[in-house]
């Protein structure tokens, strides 16, 4: 006899699930994101009880092939997903609403090469939008092929009869699969949707892009609950009011995923870019105190970015943010340079910023840190001309990094003097001409070297 079919609550964040419902979800603590998820209809688990035949083989005797990439023709796209798209993957694109996800995948189809069919489903825009988008961008491709629907089985019987070599759909959320009763956007239906989609992928040799908005209030269910199931997961961050976008690997069955894609959302369209140092640094107030330039290596770019601080003295609870750079890293810096660099920072408010939305998860961005605030406190300007790598220790030491060397040409490359370094380095220096070293053993050294002439 079959086990009595328990209902489960799936977060629409994270895609935790529990047996009980709860207002806020046990995993990840967003609230009001549980739903149910129907029996019968557990997405992701087909019925296993089924038994089949299945052989296993020999590893030494698997053939592995060799994965068949194309360019997608968008640089940055490519850099992403690990030097182009992998035939027969599913790439998920997620991102906040507005923030360019459909953009991109239209130019990528005015990009792709000639003899590519290409099928754009689209449930959110009528084909008529979608076209005068395309005027805009200037996209005229012979093979690009759109259907506006939002039934997914038909727009997988599109697909079967067309037989695309892209398949885009935008986007997961609005789309429905008459099998499962829940509502469109919700987890039993994007995890339904998106595993039918792997498999035409993987059965019909079609390389789908699906995009799939995040959303805070969690009505819908995000790219989170399809990550485990998809090859592939970018995400597209920025911020709305700047012009800056990131693409970032969370995922890929088929490449490292630390490279990051940089672009700026311009009128005609999203265009690459190529340097993103000097665009970060460009509009760097001059001679203001609190902000300081760091390198830190994106995949396999160095990438400098400006850090900012503003510390002001309170009569009441200290409040701290930051963004940009972790929040228990940042309240760390601070701590040790009240402790180790002598500044009585803790009774102050202190706010930290990157610059641009990026977000610097490096430690050689420590010092850097460390020094806007610093700067910051003291209201004394580091000058344009200065930058500082290294890892800040708790004994307030700074540490070594990695490719110091290509940090340091980036630098240089940019224009700067002045780069405070730590004084113990792993590889051998070497130092671009016209850019002087300041090598420092501890905070309190770095503090005195730069900020106390
Ligand atoms: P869109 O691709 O529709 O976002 P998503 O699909 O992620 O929801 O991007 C919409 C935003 O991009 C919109 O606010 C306008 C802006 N945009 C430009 O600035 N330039 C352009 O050429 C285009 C097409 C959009
Ligand atoms: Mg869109």
């Amino acid at each position: 006899m079959a086990a009595k079919q328990k209902t489960i609550y799936c977060c629409t964040e994270c895609g935790n699930e529990t047996s009980n419902w709860a207002g806020k979800c046990p995993a990840c603590g967003a609230w009001n994101t549980l739903q149910e998820v129907k029996p019968g209809v557990l997405p992701g688990r087909e019925a296993s009880h089924r038994a089949k035949r299945a052989k296993a083989r020999l590893l030494t005797e698997l053939d592995a092939g060799a994965e068949i990439r194309f360019s997608t023709g968008i640089s940055e796209l490519d850099r992403v997903l690990g030097g182009g798209a992998v035939v027969g993957s599913l790439v998920l694109v997620g991102g906040a609403p507005g923030i360019g996800k459909s953009t991109l995948l239209l130019q990528m189809c005015g990009e792709l090469d000639d003899e590519s069919k290409i099928l754009y489903v689209t449930g959110e825009e009528s084909e008529r939008q979608l076209k005068l988008r395309a005027q805009r961008l200037g996209i005229a491709k012979p093979l690009v092929y759109v259907l506006a629907e939002t039934d997914l089985a038909a727009v997988i019987a599109a697909a079967e009869e067309l037989e695309p070599s892209v398949l885009i759909i935008d986007s997961i959320q609005t789309m429905s699969d008459v099998d499962v009763s829940s509502a469109p956007g919700s987890i039993s239906q994007v995890r339904e949707c998106t595993m039918k989609l792997m498999r035409l992928t993987k059965e019909r040799g079609i390389t789908a892009f699906v995009i799939g908005h995040i959303n805070k209030e969690g009505s819908i269910a995000g790219p989170k609950v399809l990550e485990h199931m998809v090859d592939c997961v970018l995400y597209f961050e920025g911020e709305r009011s700047t012009s800056f976008r990131i693409l970032r690997a969370a995922k890929n069955r088929f490449g490292s995923t630390n490279e990051i894609g940089v672009f700026e959302m311009a009128e005609k369209g999203l265009v690459c870019v190529d340097n993103p140092s000097e665009l970060l640094l460009s509009g760097r107030p001059e001679n203001a105190p609190g902000t300081c330039v760091a390198c830190v290596i994106e995949g396999s770019r160095p990438i400098l970015a400006e850090i900012q601080a503003l510390v002001s003295a309170t009569n009441y609870n200290a409040a701290r943010r930051s963004n940009g750079i972790d929040y228990n890293r940042a309240a760390m810096l601070l701590a040790v340079l009240e402790k180790r660099g002598g500044l009585a920072v803790s009774g102050c408010d202190a706010y930290i910023n990157v610059i641009g939305g990026l977000m610097l998860d490096e430690p050689a961005a420590d010092l850097a840190t460390v020094l806007a605030i610093a700067s910051s406190f003291l209201d004394r300007p580091l000058g344009l001309d200065l930058a500082a790598i290294g890892e800040v220790g708790l004994s307030g030491e700074i540490r070594s990094v990695s490719m110091l060397n290509q940090r340091l040409a980036e630098i240089a490359r940019l224009g700067f003097r002045r780069c405070v370094i730590p004084f113990h380095v792993r590889d051998e220096l070497r130092v671009p001409q016209g850019l002087e070293m300041i090598p420092v053993k501890n905070v309190g050294e770095a503090v005195a070297a730069v900020l106390h002439r």
